[in-house]
């Protein structure tokens, strides 16, 4: 199992990278969970010692409450539609830059968020990248709680396992009050496009955590330091 220091290490070296791509007069996504909270600090930092950015949409309450923290500016979608660059952590991450998030919960608006931006750059540590998605890491689904019977049946339909998510005992509610089914595809994700287009189709599926064909560039810390992956053409 991996040292959870040097991962927070590897994590803290791929935020702060990622930060630097951003330049005065940006409108930009901030991502959710711990890789995404090193870049909210250090743009943070870089705020402090001066550069100017237009405002930063937050995917999360989390991500919103640290940003206001750290005296970032925020602003909505309603009056940026279209972000310069949004920054992103992930669950997992194949070598076409696809990838599997929502662990932390914040899914929805995280693809809304990455979805508004004309460059999307996702950041991790190398225990992020995987050469097939969902061997390891459940799919999380995001759904409307009146349609969890159907929904659960048509995903065990598509043989998913499926678990309802809770956290500490309770069932856990998104910041959109949706709730999350975490689904293990046995053999993983072979066909992600055609998995998306499926799920997307079930009534009461308001997002996966596939985010396909999106990506920039991945911005991986480890113990090398840190590397870029640029993604295909997009
Ligand atoms: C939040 O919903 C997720 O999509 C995160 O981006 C993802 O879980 C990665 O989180 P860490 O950076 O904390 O590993």
């Amino acid at each position: 199992m991996q040292d959870t220091t040097q991962q927070d290490n590897w994590k803290q070296l791929a935020g702060e990278a990622a930060a630097r791509l951003i330049e005065d007069g940006m409108v930009l996504g901030l991502g959710s969970g711990s890789t995404a909270s090193y870049v909210v600090r250090y743009l943070g930092l870089r705020i402090q010692e001066g550069l100017q950015i237009v405002g930063a949409v937050p995917t999360s309450n989390a991500t919103e409450q640290l940003a206001r923290e750290l005296n970032i500016p925020l602003t909505t979608l309603d009056a940026h539609p279209e972000l310069d660059l949004a920054v992103d952590g992930a669950d997992e991450i194949d070598p076409r830059l696809c990838l599997i998030k929502g662990g932390g919960g914040a899914l929805l608006r995280e693809k809304i968020v990455a979805s508004a931006a004309r460059r999307f750059v996702v950041v991790g540590d190398v225990t992020k990248q995987v050469l097939l998605l969902g061997v390891h890491f459940p799919l999380p689904v995001e759904i409307v709680p009146f349609a969890l019977p159907l929904v659960r049946r048509r995903l065990e339909a598509l043989e998913a396992i499926v678990q309802l998510r809770y956290k500490e005992d309770q069932v856990f509610v998104t910041d959109n009050g949706n709730m999350i089914l975490d689904c293990s595809f046995p053999g993983g994700i072979r066909e992600p496009e055609e998995l998306q287009t499926q799920l997307k189709s079930i009534a009461g599926v308001v997002e996966t955590g596939l985010f396909l064909n999106m990506t920039e560039r991945a911005i991986i810390g480890g113990p090398e330091g840190v590397k870029v992956v640029m993604g295909e053409e997009l």
